[in-house]
């Protein structure tokens, strides 16, 4: 066993991928989560991906008592992965107290019983939305932040300097930002994957309830962008992938490989992938025909942006490996999956 880590908000979509990648990789796993975005099920996808059921907590972050409860009944946790937060970024816009509570108070209540708990090393999933706009891509992790334009993307840059904040303080713990670009896809097996709440915002969740018929359309926001091809560029991280970065990202805290204390990294890709060509690769890839259209741009997206991820290939020693065609494949598994089991 390589050491005990606490999953917050672990039962989510990536939190689920990144449980199965460290009990692959020997850990020993801790969900704690209040279900609000997921469901029980997903604890019987990790045992049959990996034959171990993690322990599961369901309680709310945001209770200090329930927390508190938690690291005395699972004594020895050495490190945490923050996954657990509100992310709809539409919806933070009609709810902002609601994403401001929920997303700072989990951060403060594990960020305050670290030091209490011994816990050394915490891993913050950020996101590329703090980057706004770039003036540049690919992007680097020394890129200007920029004001966020949601009550969601300003809970991760507000989060990102309360960690930096707490580590001046001197407080003995150490801290990897990981920052998102479009995690998307599923795991292979198709015994986890994303479970999105109502219509989905996302594009690939979209795409996939369309390609089964649970959509009529898929609506493409803008063909007539400054691109080749005239729709908005991402770089879309396949979440296995993404889950890997984690493992990488906790053995660097816990076996002291870092000089710092609080670091930063970009995971994506490094590729530029239009919404045309992510269509196109799903077509190309799975066979199926997906209808769609071209509307109106969405207000507010971001035109462009794709990861510079060279500090995290060469420091974390982590790279992205999928094709994007795989990705969709696991993706398109998933929702038929889902189909199945009588879910969507
Ligand atoms: P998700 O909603 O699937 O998972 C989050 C989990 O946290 C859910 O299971 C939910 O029930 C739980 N949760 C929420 N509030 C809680 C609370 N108060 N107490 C306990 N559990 C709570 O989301 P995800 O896509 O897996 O995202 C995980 C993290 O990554 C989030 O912090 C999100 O902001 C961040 N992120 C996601 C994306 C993306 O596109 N999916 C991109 C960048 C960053
Ligand atoms: C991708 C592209 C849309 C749906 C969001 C959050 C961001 C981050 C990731 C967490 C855009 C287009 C979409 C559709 C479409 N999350 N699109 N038709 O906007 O890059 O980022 O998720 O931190 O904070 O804002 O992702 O999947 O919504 O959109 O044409 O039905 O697909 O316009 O160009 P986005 P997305």
């Amino acid at each position: 066993m390589k050491g005990k880590i606490l999953v917050a908000g672990g039962m989510g979509f990536i939190g689920s991928h990144t449980t199965v990648e460290l009990q692959n990789a020997g850990f020993e796993v801790v969900i704690v989560d209040n279900l609000s975005n997921s469901n029980i099920e997903v604890l019987d996808g990790i045992e049959r991906i990996t034959g171990i059921r993690p322990a599961f907590v369901e309680a709310d972050c945001t209770d200090m008592v329930a927390m508190r409860r938690l690291f005395d009944e699972h004594k020895g946790i050495n490190g945490i992965i923050d996954f657990a937060a509100s992310k709809a970024v539409g919806e933070s816009m009609q709810k902002p107290i609601m994403y401001y509570r929920n997303n700072l108070n989990i951060l403060l209540n594990l960020l305050e019983l670290m030091p209490e708990y011994g816990v050394k090393g915490f891993v913050f999933s950020s996101s590329c939305t703090v980057y706004g706009e770039p003036d540049h891509n690919p992007i680097t992790e020394d890129a200007p932040t920029k004001k966020a334009t949601s009550p969601y993307g300003a809970t991760k840059q507000v989060s990102e300097d309360i960690i930096a904040d707490v580590i001046r303080s001197g407080s003995p713990i150490k801290a990897i930002l990981l920052r998102y670009f479009n995690p998307i896809g599923a795991h292979p097996s198709a015994e986890i994957g994303e479970l999105p709440n109502g219509v989905p915002a996302n594009l690939v969740p979209y795409l996939t309830q369309t390609a089964i018929g649970v959509r009529k359309e898929l609506s493409i926001f803008g063909n007539d962008y400054d691109t080749p091809d005239g729709t908005c560029i991402r770089d879309f991280i396949n979440v296995v992938d993404l889950a890997k970065a984690h493992v990488v990202a906790l053995e660097r805290m816990l076996d002291n490989k870092s000089e710092e204390a609080l670091e930063v990294f970009n995971i994506g890709t490094g590729d530029g992938v239009s919404v045309q060509q992510l269509l196109d690769a799903f077509e190309r890839s799975t066979g199926v025909k997906v209808p769609h259209k071209y509307v109106a741009r969405r207000p507010g997206d971001i035109v462009k942006i794709w990861a510079d991820p060279k500090k995290a290939n060469e420091v974390l020693g982590w790279k992205a490996e999928a094709t994007l065609d795989d990705t969709m494949l696991s993706a398109w598994k998933w929702q038929q999956r889902l189909r199945e089991r009588g879910i969507m």
